[in-house]
């Protein structure tokens, strides 16, 4: 057996500043712990560097997080291991851990989110954004009735092409509530010409209570929608979602109630879960 030889002041000096210089704050507060755990002989070397980077990373995560809660407007933290897939049937779970290794936002590729309300289209698009701001990529919350007014203010302003550039920046970019409220023509046409823009330049998510059969009727023009979510789907991963409100959770009676007033009044079926073919 090789004997074990206690940590030196010296290297660990050496070890503190090296981190320092690294600039790795959460190895340098973890290393001392680390290093004690180590002589204990609680820690193989190779467990000792897993820990120091894995502090590392963690403080990292977390501080990209809380720059991004402000800079990508997140309304909320959600994450993948919050979302209850037992609640959710109609969620395949390796559709959404593979969209969470985030391959769709280095290819540029859209996500649809489309169920009735408190089904977790959401919680589902801000756990993606929380892993994609995580991972040091740049995010953009917004609800479509935010986007279009901001749009509108900046044609108003005689500075809409600055504003259009602006949001092709972020690498991923959620549009929350689509179908919710009216969008007006103008709306329509600016949505349309922000869409045209990030095609194939960077990954959009998009969410909403209505089916794409629909779209016509929200966007107020058949042609208009039809030319947009043909862009939207070329690249796109589409998670349809059918199923009870998480909200209404303890509610069962009126959830079943609810849901059966939206069957007799919705027209056409949703489309079925699907991730389109590339090409
Ligand atoms: N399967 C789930 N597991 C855990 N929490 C969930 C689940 N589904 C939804 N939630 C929670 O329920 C609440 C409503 O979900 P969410 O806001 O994502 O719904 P939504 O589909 O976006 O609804 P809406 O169309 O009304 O905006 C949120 O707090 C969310 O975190
Ligand atoms: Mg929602």
């Amino acid at each position: 057996m090789t004997r074990r030889v206690p940590t030196s002041p010296s290297l660990r000096e050496q070890l503190q500043a090296q981190l320092a210089d690294c600039k790795m704050p959460g190895a340098l507060e973890a290393l001392d712990d680390v290093l004690r755990r180590c002589d204990d002989g609680a820690l193989a070397p190779g467990e000792a560097i897993a820990a120091v980077l894995g502090a590392h990373i963690e403080l990292r995560n977390a501080r990209r997080l809380q720059t991004a809660m402000r800079s990508a407007r997140l309304p909320a933290v959600k994450t993948l291991a919050d979302f209850d897939f037992s609640f959710q049937p109609s969620v395949k779970r390796e559709q959404i851990e593979s969209l969470h290794t985030l391959g769709f936002v280095e290819r540029k590729e859209n996500v649809v989110l489309l169920g009735p309300p408190g089904v977790g289209k959401t919680h589902l698009a801000l756990s993606l954004a929380v892993a994609a701001a995580q991972r040091g990529r740049r995010v953009y919350f917004t609800t479509l009735a935010d986007l279009l007014h901001s749009l509108e203010d900046a044609q108003a302003a005689g500075r809409l092409a600055p504003r259009l550039r602006t949001l092709v920046v972020p690498s991923l970019m959620v549009i929350d509530e689509i179908g919710y409220l009216p969008i007006t023509r103008t709306g329509a046409m600016l949505f349309f010409q922000l869409l045209s823009r990030r095609y194939e330049q960077a990954a959009t998510i998009l969410t909403s209570n209505k089916g794409f059969e629909d779209w016509g009727e929200i966007f107020g023009d058949d042609v208009m929608a039809a030319a947009l979510v043909d862009r939207l789907v070329h690249h796109c991963h589409i998670v349809n979602i059918r199923g009870n409100s998480y909200r209404l959770r303890q509610h069962r009676d009126l959830a079943r109630l609810l849901q059966q007033d939206g069957a007799t009044r919705r027209q056409a079926p949703a489309r079925e879960d699907a991730t389109l073919p590339q090409g």
